[in-house]
């Protein structure tokens, strides 16, 4: 596997049955991925630590998936001029919709790609962190295609 271009970070260990989906897309990609467990309110400050040396790191594109009130990867765009794609997860009372309006109302300047709730939106964070890193990278860019095309005959 080439070198960790991507973040997964998830808000607990919880979150891992669905946020596996994400790595397994990746996998397929061929594109390198690290995986964290962070929380923007049970431990704020390894999250700013994470999302201020990620690009020194050599991450181009973070993806955070998160459940409830899901500030995760709002917090971690406030520190980083990455693209960052966030996940909203169901689970709670709410299936969801909580994580959803969380991650995706971020305030004008500060944006996070909000993917659909659970499983659909943890594989397309994958898809599209491809996307984005295909632009520099013909060779992502043709097994994303080749990707597309096996979607055609499921
Ligand atoms: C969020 O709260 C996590 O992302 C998770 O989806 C949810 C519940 O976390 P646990 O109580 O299962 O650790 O921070």
């Amino acid at each position: 596997m080439s070198k960790p271009e991507v973040a997964v970070v998830m808000g607990s260990k919880s979150d891992m049955p669905v946020m596996e989906r994400t790595c397994r897309m990746l996998e397929h990609l061929g594109i390198g991925h690290r995986v964290l467990v962070l929380s923007a309110h049970r431990m704020p400050k390894k999250t700013r630590d994470f999302a201020r040396s990620a690009a020194r790191q050599g991450t181009r594109v973070i993806i955070a998936g998160a459940g409830m009130a899901a500030h995760l990867a709002g917090a971690i765009a406030s520190e980083t001029v990455l693209p960052v794609i966030g996940v909203p997860l169901p689970g709670s009372h709410l299936s969801g919709v909580d994580a959803l309006y969380s991650t995706v109302q971020m305030p004008s300047g500060v944006p996070v790609a909000t993917m659909a709730i659970g499983p659909a939106g943890a594989t397309n964070a994958a898809v599209f962190a491809a996307e984005i890193l295909a632009l520099s990278d013909p060779g992502l860019k043709k097994r994303l295609a080749a990707y597309r095309r096996s979607l055609a005959r499921r």
